[in-house]
């Protein structure tokens, strides 16, 4: 049946990004409205034009709520889910101590598919509709996560996670498997519903050349897929990649030598970057992902927020080296790590950052990420006064900058009043 629903509440949508245009990007209506059927948005505007446009539509109210576009993690590992929150550790130690066992628990498909259904559950909890996650070696855990992601409806996108080298023997494939498990995984899902398939390779460190070059090559036959990665986290890091690949010219060389740079890349966190880096990313309009409580947790760096003015960055959580599921928690370490850096992100350049920000990177934002008509509706609707502290500083508010701001860096799934995936609340 056609039913067509509006949602009133207050909106806000983006002519353009504010990193680079500024607040002015933004429409916001104190009494806007969202009309939606067969799970797309038909209509965003002021309440009453929408009611206007569809007088027989059924009516959810949600009064001085938010209504935003359901947030975007455009860099996470659903299999780090359990290990979250792990004391003491920096990336290579904390890779061997708490990651790589806890992804080898995966090679059991019933363990991969509770932890793949875990982490949607506590996703859609905190208002995220959309993610790009890694997966683990094993095949069984890309089909795991990808079901457990159309049971729900939602639009997705991850890949088998490719190492040959320097991980436990368990969690190692070959260049010949990496490219086979991800040519038959691909060919099965991307595309399918909602599930875009990502050529995943951890990162340079756990491949070897001839494994990038594999990926790369499949990349090459498949140019309409994703590509994810780790670019330049820490400084260790960085010095292990040089004595492994010596001939590199630096980090990112690494995989543009083997076919894995174009625009359809994601390069997570991306903190210490060379000019010759920043100049061939940008030449190529591939997209960086910050991952604010991954960079802090981890003790890896201070993202520069301002190459948002020459390529596309999204927003990200980084579950597990990430400290939290939540994508108002990484707005808020974003906002710090900006401060950090003396560059004061503006609540709206946040908030655009965690939606079409993210869906611009994963090249989705045509599908979602924004409230435009035409897109798949996909929705999160947030309480401005969850908890005491939030509301007792958003009552001073005087515009809805002031307003969203503390829910911003107070925040969490208390805020998450509803969730719509593809049109139907949850
Ligand atoms: N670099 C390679 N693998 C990982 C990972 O799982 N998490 C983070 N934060 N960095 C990585
Ligand atoms: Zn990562």
């Amino acid at each position: 049946m056609n039913t067509t629903r509006i949602l009133l509440g207050q909106t806000l949508q983006f002519t353009d990004s504010p990193l680079t245009h500024g607040a002015e990007a933004a429409i916001h209506h104190r009494h806007g409205a969202v009309a939606v059927a067969e799970g797309r948005i038909l209509m965003t505007g002021t309440a009453e034009v929408v009611r206007a446009a569809h007088p027989q539509a059924e009516i959810t109210d949600y009064g001085p709520s938010l209504i935003l576009p359901g947030f975007v993690d455009a860099h996470a590992h659903y299999p780090q889910t359990a290990i979250i929150a792990s004391w003491g550790k920096r990336l290579i130690d904390w890779l061997n101590s708490y990651t790589f066992p806890e992804e080898m628990r995966l090679a059991d498909p019933a363990y991969a598919a509770q932890i793949a259904n875990r982490y949607l559950d506590l996703l859609l909890a905190h208002g995220t509709t959309t993610v790009a996650s890694y997966c683990t070696i094993h095949p069984e855990s890309v089909t795991a996560f990808f079901e457990a992601a159309e049971a729900r409806g939602m639009r997705v996108a991850a890949g088998k996670t490719c190492m040959d080298r320097n991980a436990p023997d368990g969690l190692c494939d070959t260049p010949q498997t990496a490219y086979d498990d991800s040519k038959a995984l691909l060919e099965t899902w991307h595309g399918r519903g909602r599930a875009e398939y990502v050529i995943t390779p951890r990162f340079s460190p756990t491949s070897t050349p001839e494994q990038l070059a594999a990926l790369g090559a499949l990349w090459a036959e498949h140019p309409d897929c994703l590509m994810q990665t780790h670019l330049s986290e820490q400084t260790d890091e960085i010095a292990w990649v040089k004595s492994l690949f010596p001939e590199a010219r630096d980090y990112l060389d690494t995989y543009e030598a083997h076919g894995l740079l174009s625009e359809r890349g994601m390069y997570g966190h991306a903190i210490h970057l060379e000019p010759r880096e920043i100049d061939r990313l940008s030449e190529t309009g591939a997209a960086l992902i910050h991952c604010p409580t991954s960079n802090t947790f981890i003790g890896s760096g201070l993202f520069d927020m301002t190459l948002a003015a020459s390529l596309p960055v999204g927003l990200a959580t980084d579950t597990g080296g990430g400290s939290s599921f939540s994508m108002l928690r990484t707005m808020a370490a974003a906002y710090e790590i900006a401060q950090l850096r003396g560059n004061p992100l503006h609540p709206s350049a946040l908030l655009w950052l965690a939606t079409e920000g993210s869906a611009r990177a994963m090249h989705m934002a045509d599908r979602v990420g924004t409230l435009d008509a035409g897109t798949e509706a996909d929705l999160v609707i947030l309480d401005l006064a969850s908890t005491p502290a939030i509301a007792q500083a958003a009552a001073r508010a005087e515009d809805i900058w002031q307003a969203v701001f503390p829910t911003i860096m107070l925040g969490d799934d208390r805020a998450v009043r509803a969730v719509w995936v593809a049109g139907r609340q949850l």
